[in-house]
């Protein structure tokens, strides 16, 4: 069961062109392409007629024909040749989702098209990718795993000390307490400070900071949005530098978006982006941040592929939460709770038995 009223990422700008884009997103069939004008246009990829792909057919114009029968429909989804026959069937048509192309990514809205509403794309968590004074590496990466996982994963990132000591993990972050756990209205915040430690690796690199013999106050700060947004404010600043009180003139800071799209029940869609705010033009750094990332992600992908293939021949052998399930647990409330909100939408007679 996925959320369905919200906008996913469903693609990064530069993948939908002028060719077919096949991409299953909640369990849904979607062609993406472009119109001759740019217009990028999510299709249902399942033709009317006998159900073939039509990311198997080809862009005629703004249209697509499918390569089965070459029944054709027009951006709108409306049939609009079947040959052979002048009379079109009325109910010759497939589906199409509201797009909006924005922060790099194609947006698709996956629910009730009269809910689409673009203002609810979650600028202030994206931003960063567009945004003149940060320069962002990206990537991409396929899971074959639940996307709750995912979820998990980047709101407990105790995990760090333990699945990426190589790269970001130092032993400090598993044996710090969550500094505090927030819900408001729209989602979950996270935050975690570790006072005057040496620099991890990755900053220590950028930073000097133990060239200068300085030990660093370092945060997490990471925020979950729904459907399944998990944006990460990270960094750190010369210790006793006020960092905590709001000053970061002494610090680096990243941000690590993550935009976790489901596929199916059993996969993922990860569209990882960092933007960083030092070192804008130094494509040494960017090299390096771009491996760097793509390395510790596949540490996750690694670990989260065979956690799914326990999980999916378990029988429901109970597990145990410990206290950095602080930063999990909320989540997973949250999520269940829109689950059902929206389960109590689509169905008004259940919403008024409750
Ligand atoms: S299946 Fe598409 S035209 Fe027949
Ligand atoms: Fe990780």
């Amino acid at each position: 069961m996925f959320l369905k009223n919200y906008w996913y990422v469903g693609a990064y700008g530069h993948e939908v062109g002028r060719t077919l884009l096949a991409r299953t997103i909640v369990s849904e069939k979607i062609v993406f392409y472009r119109t001759e004008d740019g217009t990028p246009v999510a299709m249902e990829n399942r033709c009317c007629h006998r159900r073939a792909p039509l990311s198997r057919g080809q862009l005629v114009g703004d249209d697509v024909e499918c390569g089965y029968h070459g029944l054709t429909f027009d951006p709108s989804g409306a049939c609009v040749r079947v040959p052979g026959q002048k009379k079109i069937p009325e109910r010759a048509r497939v589906r199409t989702y509201p797009v909006v192309e924005r922060w790099r990514f194609i947006w698709i809205w996956m629910g009730d098209p009269a809910l689409a509403d673009p203002s609810l794309i979650p600028d202030h968590l994206y931003r960063y990718n567009e945004d003149p004074d940060w320069t962002a590496v990206t990537g991409y990466l396929h899971l074959k795993a639940h996307y709750q996982l995912l979820v998990d994963n980047l709101m407990d990132l105790s995990h760090e000390t333990y699945l990426h000591m190589k790269t970001i993990g130092t032993v400090h972050v598993a044996e710090t307490p969550l500094t505090k756990v927030e819900r408001d209205d729209d989602g979950v915040t996270v935050t975690r400070w570790m006072l005057d430690r040496p620099p991890p690796p990755i900053y220590d690199k950028s930073g000097g900071f133990s060239e200068r013999g300085e030990t660093v106050d370092r945060w997490q700060i990471i925020r979950f949005e729904p459907p399944s947004h998990c944006c990460l404010d990270v960094g750190v600043a010369t210790a006793g530098s006020g960092a905590p009180e709001g000053d970061r003139s002494k610090g680096i800071s990243m941000r690590s978006l993550n935009a976790l799209t489901p596929e199916t029940e059993g996969s993922t869609h990860y569209f990882w982006t960092f933007p960083r705010d030092y070192k804008l033009d130094d494509g040494d750094t960017s090299d390096l941040h771009a491996k760097g990332f793509h390395n510790t992600f596949m540490e996750d992908v690694v670990m989260l592929e065979a956690q799914q293939e326990i999980i999916e021949l378990d029988r429901g052998t109970p597990t145990v939460d410990i206290n950095a399930d602080g930063s999990t647990i909320p989540v997973r409330r949250l999520i269940q709770s829109l689950l059902d909100a929206e389960g109590a939408a689509k169905d008004p007679s259940r919403a008024a038995a409750e």
